[in-house]
């Protein structure tokens, strides 16, 4: 399937995936993988541009090979792999970092918030750097779609940017990426605080499921989840809370709203939100077998990564041979 489109997207693996990730990004990468050549790259360079644990690092990555493919990520039809075993990204980010005003880094909105979090007063040149590197990311794949949540947007234009001017630079070389940021996918909030985003940085962690919640958990949060005042089991600007209820168990069972409104007039908030609790505990059961099925087979994962490090690698190096080559280096011996 030569011709397919190429599909990239990352991720850094932090932490445990919740609900928000699986419904608003990582499912619909998976409805990706039959109809594109899907590229899928878990960050682990960009994740030491914040303070971090070496340990955790390299058990997250694990863990995030593992629940992707427990979440649909089959490696038999997409390429899962860890950026730090392709040669390229940092390579490429180095150039395009030549190209790179100082002055459009040091105004990135993620780049501001994260130098003045707590971190101890130390700013890394890696957190300024980091946009650099992921347009590195991107255009070492000369990827199509690079399906991102709307926080990443400037990021890409970012990327964008970058793209453009080598290729006015040098000459032609990089496809631009447009700015996909798919409108499906639910957008899931917090079970607490129905105004903000379901998050693993949530002050009430009730208001977060995760995906490897055991069933128990998983009632208990819906159990806790705030809902509005009234009775009506409606999708509402008034009810956020019922609203984000309905969207969450549209998404599981995959009915619509309306079928779900219709079929819950009368039903009381309580047994509602056992309902939801429900249907979400038997959409994660495979997913958490799966999971537990995996997590613990190193070699199985090693295999998984090294088999999408050499799809990875395979378009990394001719990427960067022609990039090399417009820049003007001279041709690289062979070793
Ligand atoms: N910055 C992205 C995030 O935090 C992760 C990322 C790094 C990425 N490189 C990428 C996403 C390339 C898409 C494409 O979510």
């Amino acid at each position: 399937m030569p011709d397919r489109k190429t599909v990239l997207t990352c991720a850094q693996p932090t932490g445990q995936l919740h609900l928000g990730n699986y419904f608003g990004a990582i499912r619909n990468w998976a409805n990706m993988i039959d109809d594109y050549e899907c590229f899928f790259g878990i960050v682990d360079q960009h994740a030491i541009t914040m303070p971090y644990e070496p340990a955790e690092l390299r058990k997250s990555t694990y863990r995030m090979v593992a629940a992707y493919v427990a979440c649909g990520l089959d490696p038999a039809k997409c390429h899962l792999f860890a950026q730090s075993h392709i040669i390229g990204h940092t390579e490429l980010a180095w150039i395009l970092g030549c190209l790179c005003p100082l002055g459009q880094l040091e105004r990135m909105t993620q780049y501001k918030e994260k130098s003045q979090r707590e971190n101890a007063g130390f700013v890394g040149s890696g957190l300024l750097y980091y946009p650099v590197l992921m347009a590195a990311d991107i255009l070492l794949y000369n990827a199509d779609r690079v399906p991102v949540g709307e926080d990443q947007k400037q990021h890409l234009e970012l990327c964008r940017d970058l793209a453009i001017k080598f290729n006015n630079t040098y000459s032609e070389t990089f496809r631009v990426p447009s700015v996909d940021i798919p409108k499906t996918g639910a957008r899931i909030r917090s079970l607490q605080d129905p105004e903000r985003k379901m998050s693993k940085s949530d002050a009430n962690q009730n208001g977060c499921v995760y995906l490897l919640d055991p069933p128990a958990v998983i009632r208990k949060k819906f159990k806790s989840a705030v809902t509005d005042s009234g009775r009506e089991i409606v999708a509402r600007e008034d009810k956020p809370g019922i609203s984000n209820l309905l969207n969450i168990y549209s998404a599981a069972t995959g009915r619509s709203i309306e079928k779900l409104e219709a079929e819950n007039a009368g039903v009381s908030y309580g047994d509602f939100k056992s309902k939801v609790a429900e249907a979400v505990v038997d959409l994660l059961s495979p997913i958490q077998e799966r999971f537990e099925a995996i997590v613990n087979d190193k070699d199985q994962l090693n295999g998984i990564l090294a088999e999408g490090a050499k799809a990875a690698q395979k378009v990394a190096f001719k990427t960067l041979s022609k990039v090399h080559r417009k820049v003007g280096f001279v041709e690289r011996p062979r070793i």
